[in-house]
């Protein structure tokens, strides 16, 4: 399953241990807000997709409990030295976000903050999101997305050189690809809540699953 997810997962492994410091600016300026917006949400048992080094765990609420996944042993490694200061209960595995290896509806929360700019495809992480949330379970999302014209123009020339280096995509709307599940006859998915800020460019989404 592992061996299906990223080929840039050389690449996160090498800048994990420093991933946090060289992300401190943006961290603060742009990037706490969702991480509290999220935290004001997230209920119950909650799986984290593409954790990362696990910035978000400070801001659940105690009686959260997380599970995050990422594809990269290195990001998960510091993540796992963040536990420890978190009072929030958690488990770190190392899973590809679109071959999630959990069952169907084993999930209060799925939360991806900052992740679907990075996993291969943003669909098929998607579904598997809604696969295993519960019916009136949470979906959480918040990205850097395209954003408003002209500046939409800079993110194009800038994911010329950050999608084949990197896999980092600065163009893509997560929450399109939602609605275009959420239309299918067959799904159980409300979106609730969206928000756009900074010029466009962040991108809040909570959507929810019908109660059966
Ligand atoms: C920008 S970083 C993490 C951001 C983190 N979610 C946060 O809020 O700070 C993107 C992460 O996506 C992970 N990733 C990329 N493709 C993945 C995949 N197919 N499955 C799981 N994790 C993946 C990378 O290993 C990396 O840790």
């Amino acid at each position: 399953m592992v061996e299906a997810g990223s080929r840039h997962l050389d690449r996160w492994d090498r800048q994990a241990p420093e991933y946090d410091t060289r992300t401190a600016g943006l961290e603060r300026r742009f990037l706490s807000a969702s991480r509290r917006w999220m935290g004001r949400r997230a209920q119950g048992t909650t799986l984290e997709i593409a954790i990362g080094t696990g910035a978000n765990l400070p801001y659940y609420p105690d009686d959260v409990t997380v599970t995050g996944i990422d594809l990269s042993g290195g990001m998960l490694a510091e993540a796992a030295g963040r536990i420890s200061d978190a009072d929030t209960e958690a488990r770190l595995l190392r899973a590809d976000a679109t071959a999630v290896p959990f069952p169907a509806d084993a999930f209060d929360t799925v939360v991806a903050t900052f992740a679907l700019c990075s996993v291969p495809d943003v669909e098929a992480t998607l579904v598997e999101a809604l696969r295993v949330l519960r019916p009136g379970g949470r979906l959480l999302l918040a990205d850097h997305v395209a954003g408003d014209w002209p500046l939409r123009l800079l993110q194009y020339a800038v994911d010329l050189v950050t999608v084949p280096l990197h896999g980092e995509h600065f163009t893509r709307r997560p929450l399109l690809v939602l609605r275009r599940l959420a239309a299918d006859p067959d799904s159980a998915v409300i979106i609730e809540e969206t928000e756009r800020l900074g010029f466009g460019i962040i991108e809040r989404v909570h959507a929810t699953t019908l109660d059966s």
